[in-house]
């Protein structure tokens, strides 16, 4: 694709100066991307009626057509240009969550564009939280289509500097308005099935959810049954293991924090003597196990605060890929509340295996 130059411009995180809103909002109407923040990650975003944009979402990140994205919307009433039915679920989370990292899959309306849909009879929409956000999509009166910003395959990126790495010359505008709040994607929960289920879980936990409607589904499990991948295809199309492809090979290990602290020390020691460099991701409390073990060790925080290791999971994964490691050997936070997402987000790095 043709080169852009990438503009980044620094935003108030809490009160977005309107002229750089503005700024960014012409672009959009324009029908150019913007990158923008949100509490989760960063959006590359689009005008979600203009279908000569969307395009540009899926060149810019060397995305396939297949992949849906998710709508944003700044207030509810806008839900009415998205879906035609509003089921009572949808209220009583909408009201509950947004805005908020909570996606909903809704029967598609018929004026949305078929690219942000991918073809499919549904569409992903979510009222996003961060005041630029928030902001921009009312600026724009219109709907922002936007997936993470990072190219296709790569972590998700949670600070401009991230997007820049993936996107520069892509993209014409990356509103910086520093490190995202959570740092992991909003939970994408369908309600267009016999049950609510959640397709990825995300910064809204399943207990959560379950507080309010308290037949929610866990996701599926996918690392085992074949079945289940062709089901995930076509409910949830982008969130097959075999789309990820991180740059640097990671290992998840698993089982009681003595036995993941062991495995990971003798996966060390073998790499080791071979010369290859390890880098590990563990919690704050397994830093002195691998002080002295030779490998390169980022810690996202301590065990018993998902909500900080979330924050700085996939930033901690960029930082071992530039450390020149060969290998990222991770351990597993647990599946309570936010682990789940951390945990999927890992699984997926690993290629679905765990070692045990
Ligand atoms: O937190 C987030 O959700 C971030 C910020 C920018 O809002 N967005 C994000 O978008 O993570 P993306 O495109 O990277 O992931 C959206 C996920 C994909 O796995 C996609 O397959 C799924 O949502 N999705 C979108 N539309 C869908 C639909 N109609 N049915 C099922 N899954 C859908
Ligand atoms: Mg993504």
């Amino acid at each position: 694709m043709d080169y852009i130059r990438t503009e980044i411009i620094e935003v108030n995180a809490k009160y977005p100066e309107p002229t750089m809103i503005e700024h960014a909002a012409k672009l959009l109407h324009d029908g150019e991307l913007v990158v923008f923040p949100t509490e989760t990650v960063y959006g590359l975003g689009a005008d979600a009626f203009q279908p000569a944009a969307l395009e540009r979402i899926f060149a810019a990140k060397g995305r396939p057509f297949s992949d849906p994205v998710i709508v944003h919307i700044a207030e509810e009433h806008e839900l009415e240009l998205l879906t035609a039915i509003i089921p009572s679920e949808a209220k009583r989370l909408a009201q509950e969550f947004w805005p908020g990292p909570l996606t909903l899959i809704l029967p598609r309306g018929p004026r949305v564009p078929l690219l942000v849909t991918a073809g499919l009879a549904t569409v992903a929409i979510r009222m996003p939280r961060h005041p630029v956000a928030l902001a921009l999509i009312s600026a724009l009166g219109s709907p922002i289509a936007a997936p993470s910003a990072n190219r296709f395959t790569h972590v998700s990126p949670t600070t401009a500097q991230h997007v820049f790495a993936d996107l520069s010359g892509r993209v014409p505008l990356i509103l910086d308005a520093g490190p995202c709040e959570i740092g992991i994607e909003s939970t994408v929960l369908d309600l267009c099935s016999d049950e609510p289920r959640i397709l990825r879980p995300g910064g809204i936990s399943l207990e959560a959810l379950r507080a309010i409607l308290p037949n929610v589904q866990p996701p599926l499990q996918r690392n085992t049954v074949v079945e289940d991948e062709e089901i995930l295809a076509k409910k949830a199309p982008g969130q097959l293991l075999t789309h990820y492809a991180p740059t640097v090979p990671l290992l998840l290990f698993d089982g009681s924090i003595e036995g993941m602290r062991s495995g990971m020390l003798t996966e060390i020691e073998r790499r080791c003597t071979q010369g290859e460099p390890v880098g590990v991701l563990v919690a704050e409390e397994d830093i002195p196990t691998f002080q002295n073990s030779g490998a390169f060790i980022y810690s996202p925080g301590s065990e018993d605060d998902l909500e900080q290791v979330a924050a700085n999971l996939f930033a901690g994964l960029r930082t071992l890929e530039e450390a020149h490691v060969q290998v990222i050997l991770c351990r597993n936070f647990g599946e309570q509340g936010l682990g789940l997402a951390i945990r999927d987000r890992l699984l997926k790095a690993a290629g679905g295996k765990i070692c045990e």
